[in-house]
């Protein structure tokens, strides 16, 4: 099996059976992350561009790593110290780097969209890193990976998703991905936060923590964006919280103790999550960030090996 885009745009035209395979792949890569097998030679002589025109902790740095164990170049090019700034358009920045004999560009913009542009003009791999509210696929992927090393099987899962879920690139993704896979989706989140109709997208949609977290397999908080929210969507963090916080109170009322905590992070402490639930046992936040690791290797090898394969 070999993946039919050459791109990663979104998990919303992905099929549950190439999730499966990205899946299965992280999984042999992360049993060479565990035996510090940090020098392999799947991506020998490739060379990995990232452009990132909003900020990134996680996902750059993984994607750099997962690049570099797999033996390829990695170049990070600092938007706000490149020609950008001088006005250049993101298809002259593309037909740049593809000058240079690049093999795969992973973007992140705040324009949906800009990643699948920058696809249909370059004539390698490009990978969203997050694109506005649209999606944010790698981040949905690792996951789901998270999930089903702990459960095995997504197919009957109960996943809640609590927060800023109208700004939310990482929902989007899920909510995709997750159904695919034979999940039950659950969003929670203030109705000045809820995107209209996204219940029609296969999703329950409600505005009760209670309802949320009752029956809950696995609960991912999500960043409340404060860069995102302009205008009337939240009237003060104390009080988000207090409504929507997950907290030690509120997971011994209504979850069971084997409840899975998640979120994509950056984690607001004390307002998505208490500091308490963030560090608490169940919680997999870390894990998170080392599984993101091994499905971006999984990415980068499947993608420079279709291309290879292409040729
Ligand atoms: N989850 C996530 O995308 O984190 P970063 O913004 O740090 O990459």
């Amino acid at each position: 099996m070999h993946l039919s885009q050459k791109d990663l745009i979104g998990l919303h035209d992905m099929s549950a059976d190439e999730m499966t395979y990205i899946l299965d792949t992280a999984a042999t890569m992360k049993t060479y992350l565990q035996q510090n097998a940090k020098k392999m030679p799947h991506m020998q002589g490739k060379s990995v561009v990232a452009l990132f025109y909003e900020n990134s902790t996680r996902t750059r740095l993984s994607f750099e790593l997962a690049a570099k164990f797999l033996g390829a170049t990695f170049s990070n090019l600092g938007v706000s110290s490149s020609s950008v700034s001088k006005g250049e358009t993101l298809l002259d920045t593309g037909y740049t780097i593809e000058a240079m004999e690049t093999d795969v560009i992973i973007i992140r913009h705040p324009y949906a969209g800009a990643p699948k542009l920058l696809g249909d003009h370059f004539s390698g791999s490009v990978i969203n890193a997050g694109d506005g509210m649209h999606e944010h696929p790698t981040q949905a992927l690792l996951d789901m990976f998270t999930m089903r090393e702990r459960f095995g099987d997504l197919k009957g899962l109960n996943v809640s998703i609590i927060g800023d879920i109208w700004h939310s690139r990482v929902a989007r993704s899920n909510l995709w991905g997750l159904k695919k896979l034979g999940a039950n989706v659950t969003l929670c989140g203030p109705k000045t936060l809820m995107p209209f109709g996204i219940e029609t997208m296969g999703a329950r949609v409600t505005s009760s923590l209670e309802e949320a977290l009752k029956g809950a397999d696995v609960v991912m908080g999500l960043r409340i964006q404060k860069e995102r929210l302009e205008g009337a969507f939240l009237s003060t963090l104390r009080e988000y919280h207090s409504f929507f916080g997950v907290n030690e109170g509120t997971l011994d009322k209504w979850c069971s103790k084997d409840v899975l905590i998640m979120h994509p992070g950056p984690v607001n402490r004390g307002v998505e999550l208490s500091s308490a639930v963030v560090d608490a046992e169940n919680s997999v936040i870390n894990e998170q960030v080392t599984n993101g690791v091994a499905v971006r290797m999984a990415l980068l090898y499947l993608l420079t090996r279709r291309k290879n394969e292409d040729a």
